[in-house]
């Protein structure tokens, strides 16, 4: 099954693709935790990616899409995958339309948007900490860890993303209004868009996405 994750920033698209791949038995591709590891390891990627993501724009499609193919070739992708963060526009998916069709003679399953207002998105990015040493991501009021600052599953260190200041997520946010949101209408056009409700608990939200996903699954 090849599925693609689309939402504004902080909609939970990390959160929700980590139980449907796990689910579903697909990787989880991040575009976003992909250029996040190379920033951190100083690779030549991260250099290239770093002060776009610090502004809260987005990485150049050269750049992006490049290593989207290589992530794409691995030999875990081959029979699915979930792609959370990527295509961000239409070039994007138009390029992703073409590889799938040249390389594997596939398109994608289907396109799943978490529907989110704007409020609740600022109210989720302010408050997200995440886990220096596992990456589990936690909100200091929807999920917050027993000891504050401190993960519950690993005891690593707690920190805040750059990007998620009050000003680059309101960035973000225009970032997605005017690249991200067209992406919509073009996967509609395509017949593969589904979209669902991603307020209320995080379980309930995964429910909600297992039943939209379940008539896609082979
Ligand atoms: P990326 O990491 O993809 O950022 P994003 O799309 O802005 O999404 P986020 O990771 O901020 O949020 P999310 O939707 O995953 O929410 P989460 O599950 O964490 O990209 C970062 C940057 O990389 C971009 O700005 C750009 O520079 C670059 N980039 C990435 N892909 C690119 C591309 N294709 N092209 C060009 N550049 C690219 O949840 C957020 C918080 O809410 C957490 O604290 C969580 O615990 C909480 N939460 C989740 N669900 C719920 C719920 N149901 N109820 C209450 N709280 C919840």
């Amino acid at each position: 099954m090849r599925i693609v994750l689309v939402g504004p920033p902080g909609a939970g698209k990390g959160t929700q693709a980590q139980f449907i791949a796990s689910h579903l038995a697909i990787p989880r591709i991040s575009t976003g935790d992909i250029f996040r590891y190379n920033v951190t390891n100083h690779t030549e990627l991260g250099r290239k990616a770093r002060e776009f993501m610090e502004r809260g724009d987005l990485v150049p499609d050269e750049v992006t899409v490049a290593m989207v193919r290589d992530r794409l070739g691995e030999d875990d992708a081959q029979e699915g995958f979930l792609l959370d963060g990527f295509p961000r526009n239409v070039p994007q998916a138009e390029t992703l339309k073409k590889l799938l069709l040249q390389e594997w003679d596939a398109r994608l399953s289907v396109v799943l948007e978490l529907v989110v207002d704007e409020d609740e998105v600022v109210r989720r990015l302010s408050g997200r900490r995440t886990c220096r040493r596992c990456e589990r991501v936690w909100h200091v009021l929807y999920d917050p860890p027993a000891r504050t600052g401190i993960c519950d599953d690993c005891g690593g260190e707690l920190f805040q993303r750059d990007d998620d200041s009050e000003e680059t997520i309101r960035h973000r946010i225009e970032v997605y209004a005017e690249q991200t949101f067209p992406l919509l209408a073009f996967y509609a056009d395509e017949n593969v868009l589904i979209g669902i409700d991603a307020t209320g608990p995080v379980e309930e939200v995964t429910s909600r996405a297992m039943a939209a996903l379940r008539p896609f699954v082979r």
